[in-house]
């Protein structure tokens, strides 16, 4: 069953419970690997992604477990005794954030052999700062038959490195090996994104010594161990982002519950301009589309606190049927506009030039047969369905269950028409 049929037309109305964060939960699980202790986390999101990094855990000989009920997931994971040091490429080249193992167990097991990724659809997404950063711990790094082999028997030195450029997973990947190596380490041009900053609050709460979360630069003082704790992921906010715009493009009102403005700075400041109303309800984000017509809104992609990446195409979706134009420039990564032949064949107006689509509003779209490239293309697709006059079928739907958890069942809750089809 990879399609979603949607016919579209319908304003959302109701609440939708934003899910934890995808982009959260994946480096939580790996910091399971700097202790022996147990680390339990709260509000994990049922998606692909965790699922796939749950299974190369259990291959390096992590104990996982679970504990499921219709609303929750709470995740135990318990590095006692690891079994191996090895991310086979079986298990990377489906996840990239698989990388996030590599710092860890480097720190731990003063090893590590990681397949690298290779590229995916929206771009070559190399992972060469993640391993300068480590030779400037101290790790020894070889590349050989696809895998990065990194040592460090005498355990990893505290020093100073700076990102040539913003990193998400390479600011993950580097905080945590930091946390056990001997000494101070600053880390410096790093992503502040919130994912980031939950991070760096979960290994304090193990014991490590993190300070400058938010800022440009993080310093980490190296600890002998950490302990376990229990932290609960924070908020996805490409869900709300996502849901957010979900509302205004249908003409709806929906309550995101859980939804946090400040996780949204950007995206919230560029809604409200589109004429979107935001109130803050303190646990709670109500979104009411515009009385009159959405207005074409520019928007540039930049690291947090900028516009995230991961909305860029929900925005496109948006602004195609806005009235005016929207300049969308994605400087983040170099292949992002695949969802642009797509949301042209259901009538949407989009030129590209190099890094930047203009997106003439139209009246109105039409529904397709269109296919989902990545995580948020695909989601970007469901958008425009939403919309759309008439049924739209979105294939290789396997690229939105990466990403969204029970995107059908909470979009049919305010009373969208959507359900999988085989
Ligand atoms: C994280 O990817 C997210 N994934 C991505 O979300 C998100 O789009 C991205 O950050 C940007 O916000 C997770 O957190 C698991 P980067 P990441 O390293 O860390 C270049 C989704 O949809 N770069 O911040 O891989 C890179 O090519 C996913 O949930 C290097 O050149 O992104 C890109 O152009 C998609 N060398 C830019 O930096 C490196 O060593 C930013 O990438 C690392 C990155």
């Amino acid at each position: 069953m990879d399609k979603i049929a949607i016919r579209g037309g319908i304003p959302l109305h109701g609440d939708i419970k934003i899910s934890g964060a995808k982009n959260a939960a994946l480096p939580l699980m790996a910091t399971c690997l700097l202790t022996d202790k147990p680390l339990h986390l709260v509000n994990v999101p049922k998606l692909s992604d965790i699922a796939s990094m749950s299974e190369l855990l259990s291959q390096l000989g992590v104990v996982v477990e679970l504990e499921t009920s219709p609303e929750h997931q709470t995740m135990h994971l318990c590095a006692k005794d690891l079994s191996s040091t090895t991310a086979a490429y079986d298990v990377v080249r489906k996840m990239r954030a698989s990388v996030l193992v590599l710092g860890p167990l480097v720190a731990r097991a003063g090893e590590a052999h990681v397949s690298l990724p290779g590229g995916c659809a929206i771009g070559t997404r190399p992972i060469d700062l993640h391993l300068k950063g480590l030779e400037a711990l101290g790790a020894e790094i070889t590349l050989k038959e696809g895998y990065v082999h990194a040592y460090a028997s005498k355990g990893l030195r505290g020093a100073t490195f700076t990102f040539p450029m913003v990193s998400v997973t390479g600011t993950e990947n580097l905080m945590m090996a930091a946390t056990l190596a001997k000494g101070q380490t600053r880390l410096i041009n790093v992503a502040r994104e919130p994912e980031v900053t939950d991070l760096a609050h979960c290994l304090n709460a193990m014991g490590a010594k993190i300070s400058g979360m938010g800022t440009d630069s993080l310093v980490i003082e190296g600890v002998n161990q950490l302990n376990g704790t229990t932290h609960q992921v924070i908020a996805d906010r490409i869900e709300v982002g996502t849901y957010a715009m979900a509302a205004a493009l249908t003409g709806g009102k929906v309550r995101l519950k859980g939804a946090r403005l400040d996780l949204v700075p950007t995206a919230a400041s560029l809604l409200l301009q589109a004429g979107v109303s935001l109130e803050d309800e303190g646990d709670a984000l109500l979104v009411k589309a515009p009385l009159t017509g959405l207005q074409g809104v520019d928007v540039m992609t930049e690291p947090f606190p900028g516009f995230a990446t991961d909305l860029q195409a929900q925005w496109m979706a948006l602004m195609s049927v806005a009235e005016g134009a929207s300049m969308i420039t994605e400087t983040i990564f170099e292949n992002r506009f695949m969802h642009v032949p797509e949301l042209c064949r259901m009538g949407a107006n989009i030129t590209v030039h190099g890094s930047s689509a203009l997106v003439r509003g139209v009246k109105g779209l039409k529904g397709a047969p269109v296919m989902a490239t990545d995580l948020r293309a695909s989601v970007s697709l469901v958008l425009a369905g939403l919309v759309a006059e008439g049924e739209t079928i979105v294939s290789r739907v396997y690229h939105l269950d990466r990403g969204y958890e029970r995107v059908e069942e909470k979009l049919r809750a305010c009373g969208a028409d959507i359900r999988r089809v085989r």
